[in-house]
């Protein structure tokens, strides 16, 4: 999708659908320059009037171009108040409708707004475009958007590099959530970041037999189950200029999770594949960070297994080594993520960056209590809590903080090993989280759960049924910021 900024007005700018983001109060404003086109006059004000549209955010307002002016369709679309976030769901509506149209061209006209406004707007647009039909008859399939001509916006090339840098970031953890397990599995996943490699990119990957001589016991036990084997994988993003911050970003890459021996039922396995969405997210920002380059070190972490029962498989009663040297009694084979995660956080912490951050699809509890549109943000630190807020409000993308209480972590007591790894049915999301923070020795962490926004099992808003590539833009952001 590239972009382009164009000083031609409305009416006369080429276009299979041709978006005016109206906001209340500005409809007249909005729609004068096609009011004014020869043998257009009126008549979209006058379809605006018999359809009651207003521009009250939600609402949309198609109308045929007719030959009459430059662009094939028209779509008026109702921005409310004219807020960052009310202009990026607009915008992503608008990304959703273009694909059903099967539209090549699109020229999107803003009011005036701010360079993170636009940003994000575009990015939504991206989002509401996306599709995953690689599957489908070539007759069922819609043509992506191919172009964006921007108007009425100042030119600026910066958000638009931005914007683009998050949209292959998004786009690529999407596509890895959205793949088959068949062709996802951890040697895949393990290539995928392979492939990023360059310049300011390194990435190390360890093997199965790696990963049990380093003494990653949560990683080889959950992966000891399957016919292929586990990858860990680091890849570093390195700076030209020297480093003002070092992170460290983490994703649980279970590329299909059946439960192990603790097997799901069938309903609950079938959208498993979606288990890697943390791993995807890493990979994806990485992928956007390379085009970005911002002045901060960033080491990304992910352990990738298959979940499977077998003749292998870790059992119940099993006592795991891990990676920190703690000892974890398994309960339930089906609580593998966090024993993945835990040697990816050991391993991290040796790293001492200044923040850990772990993106995981944890825990059917976080879907249970947040839904789908927002993630579980376990962190003690006010300070990295205040810093991905505002990330994620500008990524429009939502989170919301959890407790970690100390508290509950008697729940995680066990009779032989050192912690066992279920703490039982209440507080399901919250016990995983403590269970994480046994693995951590860095101050600064935060465990998201995005067990419910990371796959769709429904369209939500702008999203079509499937991955999403959460927080990839939100983590993007909040790595430039530091580097800033
Ligand atoms: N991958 C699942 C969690 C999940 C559930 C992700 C639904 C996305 C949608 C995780 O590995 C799991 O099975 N968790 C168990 C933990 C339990 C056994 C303590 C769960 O949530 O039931
Ligand atoms: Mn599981
Ligand atoms: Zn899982």
């Amino acid at each position: 999708m590239r972009h382009i900024f164009s000083a031609s007005t409305p009416a006369s700018t080429t276009a299979d659908l041709l978006v005016l983001f109206v906001p209340v109060g500005g409809l007249a404003a909005a729609l004068a320059d096609l009011d004014a086109a020869e043998h257009y006059a009126g008549a979209i004000t006058q379809l605006a009037s018999d359809e009651e549209f207003t521009g009250k955010a939600g609402q949309s307002l198609p109308s045929p171009g007719l030959g009459r002016i430059s662009a094939r369709r028209v779509l008026a679309i109702g921005v409310g108040a004219g807020s960052d976030t009310e202009v990026a769901n607009a915008a992503g509506t608008a990304g959703l409708e273009a694909r059903k149209k099967g539209a090549r061209v699109v020229a999107l006209s803003f009011g005036a707004l701010s360079n993170t406004a636009l940003r994000g707007a575009l990015e939504a647009f991206a989002e509401g475009n996306y599709r995953f039909d690689k599957y489908k008859a070539a007759a069922a399939r819609k043509a992506a958007v191919e172009q964006v001509t921007l108007l009425g916006v100042a030119e600026d090339t910066r958000a638009v590099m931005l914007a683009e840098a998050g949209i292959a970031g998004q786009t690529l953890a999407r596509d890895l959530v959205n793949e088959q397990p068949a062709e996802c599995y951890p040697q895949s996943l393990a290539k995928t970041a392979e492939s990023l490699a360059g310049d300011r990119i390194t990435v190390t990957v360890l093997d199965e037999a790696a990963i049990k001589a380093k003494g990653m016991g949560g990683i080889y036990g959950v992966g000891q189950g399957s016919d292929r084997p586990p990858r860990f994988v680091h890849a570093r993003y390195e700076p030209a200029t020297p480093a003002r911050a070092h992170v460290a970003i983490i994703g649980k890459g279970v590329t299909f999770d059946s439960g192990g021996l603790s097997l799901k039922p069938n309903d609950g396995m079938l959208t498993m594949r979606c288990d890697m969405a943390g791993a995807a997210a890493v990979i994806g920002t990485l992928r956007a960070i390379a085009a970005i380059q911002p002045n901060v070190r960033v080491d990304v972490i992910f352990g990738a297994v298959e979940n499977m029962p077998s003749g292998n498989s870790y059992k119940l009663g099993d006592i795991l080594k891990m990676y920190n040297g703690k000892t974890v009694e398994v309960h339930n084979t089906d609580a593998e993520g966090r024993l993945v995660l835990a040697d990816c956080l050991t391993y991290a912490s040796e790293l001492k960056p200044d923040a850990i951050i772990d993106l995981a699809t944890l825990t059917g509890a976080a879907v249970v209590a947040l839904g789908d549109w927002y993630s579980a943000l376990y962190t003690r630190s006010d300070d990295l809590n205040g810093q991905l807020q505002h990330a994620a409000a500008d990524a429009h993308e939502g989170v919301w903080r959890m407790p970690l209480p100390d508290l509950y972590k008697d729940k995680l007591k066990a009779e032989w090993g050192d912690l066992k790894n279920v703490g039982g049915r209440a507080a399901g999301s919250i016990t995983a989280a403590l269970f994480l923070s046994e693995f951590v020795t860095v101050d600064k962490w935060a465990h998201i759960d995005i067990a419910g926004p990371a796959f769709m099992d429904s369209p939500l808003m702008h999203y079509v049924a499937g991955g999403t590539g959460t927080m990839v833009r939100t983590l993007t952001r909040w790595i430039e910021r530091l580097g800033e």
